[in-house]
């Protein structure tokens, strides 16, 4: 098997960590952005609940359901082969009992994820983090700015600000680290409290807003493309703009189906002559 096929495990993750081979990740929602993703040798794609603003239109994180999770978890890892698979595990659907965190994740991971995320690092989080690697279910924290509790931060605030806040954060991520997470995302910090972050942990940090530091870097596959309606964060870099791609081609196809252009006889099916032959008699009746 070519190595570069050989599939991204947690010992990858670790290897990586150890070697400082830098860990890329991207979202993904879909079956095809998954296949291209995995194609480039992106290491690893997260099914993000961001999936709420760049699929369902929605304005946080907050209204996607488990169910919305498990759809978007099937469709991405039946495009891929080698990249490591995880699914955001959405709000409220491992606060409410272990039984219902267990099973939700076990949810994802029968999708086809080979871990789930989860944000925070509260004492119950961390007793979940805790019975979901107890049952072989893989799991990624995230700290730092936590989209899923937008209500109670009151905004898109860095966190992490102060050397004192920083020491909170790093404790937060050594118990979610203790408590047998293996990779912790790491949400707009500022690059020398992540650096600060990365160097004390012993599992590997993915940023995203967290600078260069961190031991890999996770971004929004919309806001890469440039698909995202909206505005974009300070520290995504847009690589293309499929936003201005697929209006002109839409308008496009609008304006040839409008003229008659489209469909032209290269996209049309023709009967055989002796077919044809029986309408032009019959139309001349
Ligand atoms: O949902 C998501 O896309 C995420 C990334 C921002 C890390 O959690």
């Amino acid at each position: 098997m070519d190595n570069n096929l050989k599939p991204v495990t947690l010992k990858t993750f670790q290897r990586m960590k150890e070697t400082g081979e830098k860990i890329t990740m991207l979202t993904a929602y879909d079956f095809s952005t998954a296949k291209y993703i995995d194609e480039a040798g992106v290491d690893s794609i997260l099914v993000g609940d961001s999936l709420g603003m760049t699929i369902l239109g929605y304005d946080t994180t907050i209204k996607v359901t488990i169910d919305d999770m498990i759809t978007f978890t099937k469709a991405v890892s039946n495009g891929v082969k080698r990249a490591f698979v995880t699914a955001d595990l959405p709000f409220l659907s491992y606060h409410v009992s272990k039984e219902q965190t267990i099973l939700n994740a076990g949810k994802l991971i029968q999708a086809g994820a080979k871990a789930v995320k989860l944000e925070g690092a509260s004492d119950f989080i961390l007793e979940e983090v805790s019975h979901l690697t107890q049952c072989g279910i893989n799991v990624v924290g995230h700290l730092g700015f936590t989209p899923q509790y937008i209500n109670a931060i009151g905004g898109y605030y860095i966190q992490g600000k102060s050397y004192e806040n920083t020491l909170k954060l790093l404790q937060s991520a050594k118990k979610l680290e203790d408590n047998g997470a293996f990779a912790l995302v790491l949400e707009m910090v500022p690059e020398e409290s992540a650096k600060f972050i990365s160097e004390n942990l012993t599992i590997p940090t993915i940023g995203i807003g967290a600078g260069k530091y961190c031991d890999g870097q996770v971004l929004v596959i919309d806001d890469v493309l440039g698909k995202y309606p909206g505005n974009l964060p300070k520290f995504v870099k847009q690589y293309t703009n499929l936003q201005e791609i697929m209006k002109n081609a839409i308008s496009q196809y609008n304006n040839e189906v409008k003229a008659g252009e489209f469909p032209s006889s290269s996209y049309s099916f023709n009967l055989p002559e002796e077919e044809r032959e029986k309408f032009e008699y019959s139309y001349n009746q």
